[in-house]
């Protein structure tokens, strides 16, 4: 079992995946309030973060969907709940391509349907030489500030210190693999209309890597979404504004009509 994951509690299985340069460290504020709210949590580390070492040398999301697929087998679950947060969400939707049926709910978090333009594409592999040239350092001093809001980067230390701890954790091998997988992604935009359950939106009010525009076109495309936006989060909503994130997302998970 190539994938490594934290598995938590009891109940019907909700599936965090995390964005890019994190691990699965990144759900920390999530698990306790969902696995209290009676759900099993599983949380992978992506191919190449955290406690899985191994990667390809592109690590394309249709390789991330695969991993977490073989995953799922190895834990004998055949539905469940997903939630991803940017990358994650990318690689939520390769599964869905290939997986629709795994599927009870979605939570897409600040993230996108749409493929990279050629002009984000140039970005990222300029930041895989930098990446190669300087390390993590890169990423920590020019990415990071990007990633919260200007008010968690001004008045929550302790969480830009963790942000940076967990991102030089971070092999440089396997942040290089996941900017090219991610430069590769096609569009999921021709999923959207196949989507017959609701899905939940849940979007940074400051978040200056997707925008605004990325939820309304979700709207748009989902036959049944509801958006929240939390207010003072950036790009990382769920540790920026982690009370505001759970109960958003616990209403959510509880409005399902699971069967057990
Ligand atoms: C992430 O948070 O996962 C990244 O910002 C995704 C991206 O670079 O497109």
């Amino acid at each position: 079992m190539p994938l490594q994951f934290k598995d938590i509690g009891k109940g019907f299985p909700v599936v965090l995946v995390h964005a890019f340069p994190l691990d699965g460290a990144m759900w920390e504020p999530t698990i306790p309030a969902i696995s209290g709210a009676g759900f099993r949590v599983i949380v992978p580390d992506l191919p190449g973060f955290g406690k899985s070492k191994v990667h390809p040398e592109i690590s394309t999301m249709g390789h991330f969907a695969k991993e977490m697929s073989l995953m799922l087998d190895h834990l004998g679950i055949g539905s469940a709940i997903f939630c991803g947060l940017s990358m994650g969400g990318y690689a939520l939707l390769a599964l869905y391509r290939i997986k629709p049926h795994l599927f009870k709910g979605l939570v897409l978090c600040d993230t996108t349907s749409e493929a990279d333009t050629e002009e984000k594409k140039k970005a990222r592999f300029q930041l895989t030489e930098k990446i190669h040239d300087e390390g993590q350092a890169v990423l920590v001093n020019e990415l990071l500030p990007n990633l919260v809001s200007e008010s968690t980067f001004d008045e929550n230390p302790q969480l830009v210190k963790r942000l940076s701890r967990l991102i030089n954790a971070q092999p440089t091998g396997a942040l290089c693999a996941a900017l090219r997988g991610m430069a590769e992604r096609p569009s999921s935009n021709d999923l959207m209309a196949t989507i017959d359950f609701p899905v939940k939106l849940i979007f940074g009010s400051e978040d200056k890597i997707t925008g605004a525009e990325a939820s309304k076109w979700f709207q748009e495309l989902i036959r049944e979404s509801e958006l929240t936006i939390i207010e003072g989060a950036g790009h990382l909503s769920n540790l920026e504004q982690p009370k505001q994130f759970n109960s958003s997302l616990i209403g959510y998970l509880s409005s399902l009509p699971l069967n057990h």
